[in-house]
């Protein structure tokens, strides 16, 4: 958006409701009646419902619920997360969006799209990427070897989880990288790294939030198993404000991953934990795991004690949880 529509915005948002002239704005911003009107038809086009009436002047009603970066950005509480935001009505995958620029890009940019025409997954899954759920891709640049910079995954499950929760919902994660909400899966997330000799270029989390979607409209495979935080809060949530909380809860979470020992993140994971204690079947790119998950190394690996008494460290693979006997 453009600084002009952007400073229109602001005094419109300022005014809370009460007309201002297209005079009193092309005075401000040292523009003539006619380019103010340009920008007002254009803030118009990009979703703000924006009133004019000759005698008092431009009020604004409503912002469109789109994840716009000055929306965002607007009352954002964080140093490094989402000062600078590329958003998109429609990309293949923010991930692969976020790869093209992420050498030259300072960490903590973010890459947001409405919807995604080939959303990666996990293991070559599709993401199925529907209008109302929020895309998005951070770059971050931890120096930190390829091996621990893996470790941001769980970082981030934390970081998305107490955002749900700060909403009044209880939020748990599933091994490695699920957020689920009673059960049913509300985000996944998706890591992606660039290192060369074991030394991280970029680190990519891609994380695909089921806000404001009717899981109802997904396949059945996709329907058992999914919630979207709309059916569980009853409501449409509030984008804008739940992605800056989001960013800012990322950032608690990335200070304490650069600077405590991995044990605290650990800890936090543990007690957000939805998998400790229940019996699992993890398919790892080699071999199938089968037994109770009965904890978590400090490297993040889940413990699975086997029926035959032996404990199994796994380090990734897809969990799924399997009935008591
Ligand atoms: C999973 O399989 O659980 C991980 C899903 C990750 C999806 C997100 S949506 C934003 C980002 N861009 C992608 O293409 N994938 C991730």
């Amino acid at each position: 958006m453009s600084d002009r529509k952007e400073d229109i915005l602001k005094i419109l948002k300022d005014s809370n409701k009460k007309p201002v002239s297209g005079e009193e704005l092309g005075e401000q911003l040292g523009i003539s009646r006619t380019m103010v009107w340009k920008y007002i038809k254009s803030l118009k086009y990009d979703g703000y419902d924006i009133t004019s009436s000759t005698k008092t002047g431009y009020v604004l009603n409503s912002s469109p619920d789109l994840l716009y970066p000055e929306e965002i950005q607007n009352g954002l509480r964080t140093k490094v997360i989402g000062k600078k935001i590329y958003h998109f009505d429609e990309v293949e995958s923010t991930n692969n969006e976020a790869k093209k620029i992420a050498h030259d890009e300072d960490e903590g940019t973010v890459i947001i799209s409405e919807t995604q025409k080939s959303g990666k997954g996990r293991m070559g899954r599709e993401w199925v990427s529907p209008r109302g759920g929020i895309y998005m891709s951070v770059i971050l640049k931890p120096t930190a070897p390829a091996s621990h910079a893996y470790h941001l995954t769980l970082v981030t499950g934390i970081a998305v989880a107490n955002a749900i929760r700060n909403l009044g919902i209880g939020a748990r994660i599933k091994w490695s990288n699920d957020v689920l909400i009673n059960n049913n899966k509300v985000c996944g997330i998706l890591t992606e790294i660039n290192a060369e000799m074991e030394e991280v270029d970029y680190t990519i989390i891609g994380i695909g939030i089921n806000a404001n979607i009717d899981t109802g409209m997904f396949s059945n495979e996709l329907k058992e198993g999914s919630t979207s935080i709309k059916s569980e809060l009853g409501k449409p949530l509030e984008r804008v404000s739940f992605v800056r909380n989001l960013f800012y809860e990322l950032e608690q979470e990335y200070i304490k991953f650069k600077s405590k020992p991995f044990t605290e993140i650990i800890n936090e994971w543990i007690n957000l934990s939805d998998t400790i204690g229940k019996h699992v079947s993890i398919m790892t790119h080699s071999k199938m795991i089968e037994g109770k998950a009965i904890g978590i190394t400090k490297n993040g690996a889940l413990i699975v004690k086997k029926p035959d008494g032996q404990n199994e460290e796994v380090i990734a693979g897809r969990c799924i949880y399997t009935k008591t006997k």
